[in-house]
């Protein structure tokens, strides 16, 4: 079989993989300055030299050399060649320093090292198709997914996404019952104890050392308002709730309408269920940008094969959109889901009904 190969398309894409490939080491670079905590370090001290930095951070200048040039090239710290230094300017602070800075990707970074890490794995279950439980990833990947979702929440979920459901605030205000399922480290739970201390949480996790880890963060913060037990979303403890949430985990869930039918079961008749879900279209046509590669591959990896470890292995995928997730709230019983709020990585749905 002959074939007409245009040379011109395979340059262009040899092109763009190179810009992928030098990104996917520059992930790992600013990975190596996070754990260095060279960013940090470089912050608000202005240009430096190579010696500067070695004698700041107590480094050898020859790593320190082949890092430069590698994060300076990438445009993650800015160089001058003329002088021969190197700067952390406050917008580059923001992005790979500053710990719990909205715009701060190190989580990112983190949960992709840890895919990398454990690629053999990813790829036996590719082939497969059999799942692999959420609690077959590395620490860094649960680590990574607080860090990566912490600060949206600290800047939205009191101030914006809350206020923005009918009638939820006051009654948060004035003390309400609230269950956050599928709770991770802790972060959403903690956030909501903190903002209405008359209000009771209970943060709720299948995996223990997540529940665990969330614990110390309540501990940490000095809330006692809140509690965390090891539970499944489709049959934990309790009922009454005047509030139930769920931050990026209702696509983990092997049985997501059979969690969030239990949710409808436990909450009051006028309650709500607020339903937080990684930004997506409708069809996968829509989901052709950077974030659609981006959690299109996250799914692949960790949301998909998590979802198909648990029973019924529905697969809903992080990329599910509101319509696909509005079909699953209808087979639970919810007759209302509402967009109420946005950012360019979540959306926020008001279910009720
Ligand atoms: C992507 S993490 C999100 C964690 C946290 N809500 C956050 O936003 O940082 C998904 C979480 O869902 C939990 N999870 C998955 N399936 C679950 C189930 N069936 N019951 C309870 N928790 C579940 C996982 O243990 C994990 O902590």
């Amino acid at each position: 079989m002959s074939e007409d190969i245009d040379f011109g398309k395979v340059e262009e894409l040899a092109g763009k993989v190179i810009g992928d490939v030098a990104g996917a080491m520059s992930v790992f670079m600013a990975v190596l300055g996070d754990k260095a905590k060279l960013f940090d370090l470089m912050d608000g001290k202005g240009p430096l030299t190579l010696e500067q930095l070695a004698d700041l951070s107590g480094m050898n200048s020859k790593y320190l050399h082949e890092w430069l040039g590698s994060v300076s090239a990438a445009g993650y710290v800015t160089y001058d060649p003329e002088k021969e230094t190197f700067e952390v300017t406050p917008e580059q602070a923001l992005v790979f320093g500053r710990e719990g800075q909205p715009a701060c990707m190190q989580g990112f970074f983190e949960i992709i090292l840890s895919q990398f890490a454990t690629h053999e794995k990813a790829a036996e279950v590719f082939i497969s198709g059999e799942g692999r439980p959420w609690s077959d990833h590395l620490p860094c990947c649960f680590c990574g997914t607080d860090r990566f979702f912490r600060p949206g929440y600290a800047a939205n979920l009191v101030a914006t996404w809350i206020p923005a459901l009918e009638g939820v605030e006051d009654k948060l205000k004035a003390g309400a019952k609230i269950a956050d399922i599928g709770c991770g480290h802790g972060t959403s739970s903690v956030l909501m104890a903190q903002a209405y201390p008359n209000s009771k949480v209970v943060g709720i996790d299948f995996h223990a050392p997540s529940i665990e880890a969330a614990k110390a963060k309540a501990a940490e913060a000095g809330v006692d308002n809140v509690e965390f037990i090891v539970a499944k979303a489709q049959d934990y403890p309790g009922d009454d709730f005047d509030f139930a949430c769920i931050f990026d985990a209702l696509h983990d869930m092997g049985d997501p309408v059979g969690a969030a039918r239990h949710i409808r079961e436990t909450l009051k008749d006028d309650g709500t269920f607020m339903l937080v879900e990684p930004m997506a279209g409708d069809s996968m046509a829509d989901n052709m940008h950077p974030m659609g590669q981006i959690f299109y591959a996250a799914s692949c990896v960790v949301c998909t094969p998590a979802s198909l470890a648990q029973e019924v292995g529905l697969g809903l995928g992080a990329q599910a959109g509101q319509k696909r997730l509005t079909e699953v709230l209808n087979e639970a019983g919810f007759e209302n889901v509402r967009r109420a709020a946005e950012t360019p990585t979540n959306m926020v749905l008001e279910v009720t009904g």
